[in-house]
């Protein structure tokens, strides 16, 4: 593996993704090669940390993942900390001598890599200040990570964008989704691509709907204050579903390389119809749970108990809807999705439904026959399933639905890489396939808008789905209506 040079400074150094995410992420980069001597990370914030102490949270957040406590030493060896408050000027003075220290004595080649993993109040401000205190290199490469939320809606995610650009150019720009990290929605273009069996069947003649479901099955957790001013359509549709829907609706890339391929997925959302005020109330459901049922065997709070949630709020925690794709590809075939919180089970599928043969020949004739159905296991399983009729054994010509799949075992699941390995390699590469261009956003912010302002403006009856259950019944009645079901079924193994 060929070695990455670069100085990683990282805003929110203390918090709770560079806990989780980051740090083991350089760990495993580590591991694997991609990072030996020629790094260093320096972590900023507000606290005021030693190197030392800094170090022993990082090898804690390693320590699941390592079995040498002196590799793992060796690795945090690399880690600086150095107090900062990121709306002081002269913070960056100190910051930039530290930079450049850390690059002479690891020979980084001017090599920048920001991560911004703290509010997005503040990026605006760094970005300004990384440029105007010169800690932009001139001889390296200089790449700016940003998590989201990119922006509450359009207007704020265009002052936003304008503010980084400011300092920035688009090409430095790397907006993290990490969904665009896992494995198995990178696999969408593979199954698409690699197989013509499937890509000449992939368009409104052989498919009749396509199914996304991300479910999760835990509440707000300790998020309550975020989650209260975002809600589900912003945290989850505004980008991670309607990434998997470019994806899945884009045109074949001519090769698959970052341009190219997002060319294609511009396309695919700028075909997304937009929906007039008055569809948004046939399009999409919305849902807040509630405590958990009675019976249920775990007692669980309702959304409007959680920390931090206002006691009245009018936040979804659920949302489900049916977006249209006005192009050649597309036309008429509805995508569904759903996704919320405290539902029955965790689970990440897309379930691709077929055109119902147009006669049953067979003997179970009196209903048609079942649709074939191409599911993608994204989380927390792995793989694919097909459903294909065939011939029931016997001496009629009865039809049965077999499925046939394959589901990555449970160690390489474990073993493949994380989304934010990934995505960081990428970055380090300067390969910006997987992030997300400002078109892309932009284009989500207009879609989710038109929503979002007409439930603004008007009052809901939540809670109107308990803790453990699938979401309210107007999510199932959403496809009953266009005379299809859910295929994903909880219970299901
Ligand atoms: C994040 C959302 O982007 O994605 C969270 O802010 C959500 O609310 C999470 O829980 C889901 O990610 P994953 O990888 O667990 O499916």
């Amino acid at each position: 593996n060929t070695e990455k040079k670069a100085l990683f400074t990282i805003f929110g150094g203390t918090g709770d993704l560079a806990k989780r995410k980051l740090y083991p992420s350089l760990y495993r980069l580590y591991k694997k090669g991609y990072l030996k001597k020629q790094f260093a990370v320096i972590g900023t914030a507000r606290r005021e940390w030693t190197d030392d102490f800094y170090r022993e949270i990082v090898i804690d957040s390693i320590r699941d993942i390592t079995d040498s406590p002196e590799h793992a030493l060796k690795f945090a060896s690399h880690f600086y900390y150095q107090s900062h408050n990121v709306t002081d000027v002269n913070h960056y003075d100190t910051l930039k001598k530290l930079s450049n220290k850390l690059d002479e004595e690891y020979q980084l080649n001017g090599n920048r890599l920001f991560y911004l993993a703290m509010s997005p109040n503040f990026f605006g401000i760094i970005s300004q200040n990384l440029k105007d205190r010169d800690l932009i290199t001139t001889c390296g490469f200089n790449r700016l990570i940003i998590e989201k939320p990119f922006g509450h809606d359009f207007e704020s995610a265009l002052k936003l964008n304008n503010q980084i650009r400011a300092s920035f150019e688009e090409n430095q720009i790397y907006r993290i989704d990490h969904y665009l990290g896992k494995e198995m929605v990178q696999n969408i273009s593979a199954v698409r691509f690699g197989n013509y069996i499937i890509e000449s069947m992939w368009n409104s003649r052989y498919i009749d709907n396509i199914q996304i479901t991300l479910s999760e099955s835990l509440g707000v957790e300790e998020r309550g204050g975020y989650y209260d001013t975002s809600g589900a359509l912003r945290d989850m549709l505004q980008n991670h579903i309607l990434q998997i829907i470019s994806l899945l609706a884009m045109e074949p890339p001519t090769r698959l390389e970052d341009k190219e391929i997002r060319t294609e997925k511009i396309k695919a959302l700028r075909a997304v119809r937009l929906f007039e005020p008055n569809e948004v109330t046939g399009h999409m459901v919305r849902g807040q749970y509630g405590p958990s049922l009675d019976d249920s065997s775990e007692n669980l709070n309702g959304y409007r108990e959680e920390i931090n949630v206002a006691p009245d709020s009018q936040t979804e925690t659920f949302v489900a809807g049916k977006i249209l794709i006005d192009n050649f590809r597309w036309m008429d075939v509805p995508f569904y999705f759903r996704t919320g919180k405290r539902l029955a089970k965790k689970g990440t599928q897309i379930d691709i439904e077929f055109k119902n043969v147009p006669l049953n020949l067979f003997d179970n004739n009196d209903e048609p026959l079942p649709a074939n159905i191409l599911t993608i296991y994204i989380q927390p399983t792995e793989g694919f399933s097909l459903e294909l009729n065939t011939k029931k054994i016997g001496l009629g010509l009865e039809t049965e639905t077999l499925k046939l799949e394959h589901k990555h075992s449970a160690e390489t699941t474990a073993n493949s890489p994380e989304a934010y390995e990934k995505l960081i390699l990428d970055c380090l590469n300067g390969d910006s396939t997987n992030f997300t261009h400002w078109d892309e956003v932009a284009t989500s912010w207009k879609f989710v808008d038109v929503i979002r302002e007409h439930w603004d403006n008007e009052t809901v009856n939540f809670p109107n789905y308990a803790s453990g259950s699938m979401g309210p019944t107007a999510s199932e009645q959403l496809l009953i209506t266009d005379g299809f079901k859910w295929h994903w079924c909880p219970n299901e193994k």
